[in-house]
């Protein structure tokens, strides 16, 4: 994603500027209250704040509370992701099996720019944060007040790309939260990503050249909704053919080609909620993981480590504190989780009940959430899993 992301804003900066905002499609233009009552006919909104002030917006798709789910969504986005495919979208095929559906939104988001005493746009330090905080924080807070609003002692968690890595943190960190979720469910699962690194080595390096610039500018946020590079890209990539072409193929370049899945008209739809902020530490964070292969917190490099952690190299996560009964389902031409790595967690998570494959070819990362096709390839098992842990 990050190569995508850094392409797209190099590449529409010159030409975005003098487009025509053409017209937004109502998808576009809906956030996630208007998607969700347009599509699921009713929604709830919450503010809710993490033990180190950041205030979180959570969503629900009422439902039976006696079985509630959470959603975690991916690096970039929000929650918006599981319902901007409309009727084909995981939100709806949810909803229509009567699920108390609830959505996380990581802090820095569109939705979660908020903290009780920093301010995003004055002080820096609000940006601080990345994978570990989003596990050890964000979705600790959100199962927490998931499971005190339903009354319920458990959970069923389904998290997607960076959603699985943050369950597995949080799962190895504050172990006594494998006792909240009744079962994880991990769409593209990403933790080691070894393999993924093999294909791509230039990403790293392309990477770490733009955080480098970053941090000399003192950009913190990157792609905000409101920002100018957030307005560029969704300029260039949804309302200028031109763009929409090349934005489709640097996304297929980064998580695997499949025409058929992303489909052209979706694209202004698309990137009206994708990409909508994060921090530039988190893009940092997963740079570390990839160019050490070692799925570890945050590298402050030798000195800050020993004071931190007391030792020079940061520790890796400890996988085998993931007790969590979880299913894995992976995707044979997804580039970014790449099978090799997947297949590894399965082997070293404790308590995989099942480790699948979306049973297409072409499928790919972005499919997960934004095929029409998913409705068919991955739907259907998700259900069935949560049929078996909520009956
Ligand atoms: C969502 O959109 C509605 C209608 O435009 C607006 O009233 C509401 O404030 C928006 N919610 C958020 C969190 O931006
Ligand atoms: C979505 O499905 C509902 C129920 O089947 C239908 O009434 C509605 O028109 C559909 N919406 C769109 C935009 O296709
Ligand atoms: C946040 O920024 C404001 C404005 O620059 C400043 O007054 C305030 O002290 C900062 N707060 C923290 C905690 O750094
Ligand atoms: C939810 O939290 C409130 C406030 O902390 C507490 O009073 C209430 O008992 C909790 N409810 C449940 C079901 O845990």
């Amino acid at each position: 994603m990050l190569l995508t992301i850094l392409a797209v804003i190099l590449y529409s900066a010159p030409v975005a500027l003098s487009l025509d905002n053409k017209e937004v499609p109502e998808d576009g233009r809906l956030n996630f209250t208007g998607l969700a009552l347009k599509y699921a006919g009713a929604v709830q909104e919450y503010d809710v704040t993490t033990e180190d002030g950041y205030v979180l917006k959570i969503y629900r798709i009422p439902g039976d509370n006696t079985k509630p789910l959470l959603l975690m969504h991916g690096i970039l986005a929000t929650s918006d992701d599981f319902i901007i495919s409309g009727n084909d979208s995981l939100a709806v095929s949810l909803k229509n099996e009567g699920y108390d559906i609830w959505f996380g939104n990581y802090r820095g988001n569109r939705y979660s720019r908020r903290h009780m005493t920093l301010d995003p746009d004055a002080n820096s330090t609000f940006w601080y944060f990345g994978p570990h905080e989003h596990g050890y924080h964000d979705l600790a807070t959100s199962i927490d007040f998931v499971l005190n609003r339903t009354g319920v002692k458990q959970l069923s968690l389904i998290g997607y790309s960076e959603g699985t890595m943050i369950a597995y943190i949080l799962a190895a960190e504050r172990p006594e939260y494998n006792d909240k979720i009744k079962v994880f469910i991990a769409m593209a699962p990403i933790c080691h990503v070894d393999k993924m690194i093999e294909r791509h080595p230039v990403l790293v390096e392309i990477g770490f050249i733009f955080i480098k610039l970053f941090k000399h500018f003192k950009v913190e946020e990157i792609a905000g909704f409101d920002s100018i590079t957030g307005a560029m890209t969704r300029s260039f990539c949804g309302h200028n053919a031109i763009g929409i072409k090349v934005c489709r193929q640097i996304l297929f370049l980064v998580s695997g080609n499949d025409p058929e899945g992303l489909i052209p008209e979706f694209m202004s739809t698309l990137f009206w909620h994708y990409p909508v902020g994060t921090s530039r530490t988190n893009l940092e964070h997963f740079l570390q993981i990839m160019a050490s292969k070692r799925f570890a917190k945050f590298d402050y490099g030798p000195v800050e480590n020993l004071r931190r952690y007391k030792s020079k190299l940061p520790p890796e996560y400890d996988l085998s504190k993931v007790t969590m009964s979880k299913y894995l389902i992976a995707a044979r031409n997804d580039r970014l989780s790449a099978l090799g790595d997947s297949g590894r967690q399965a082997k070293e998570l404790p308590n995989v009940m099942e480790y699948t494959f979306v049973d297409s070819d072409s499928f790919n990362h972005i499919d997960f959430l934004w095929s029409r096709q998913s409705r068919q390839y991955v739907h259907p098992k998700v259900l069935k899993i949560l049929k078996e842990y909520n009956s």
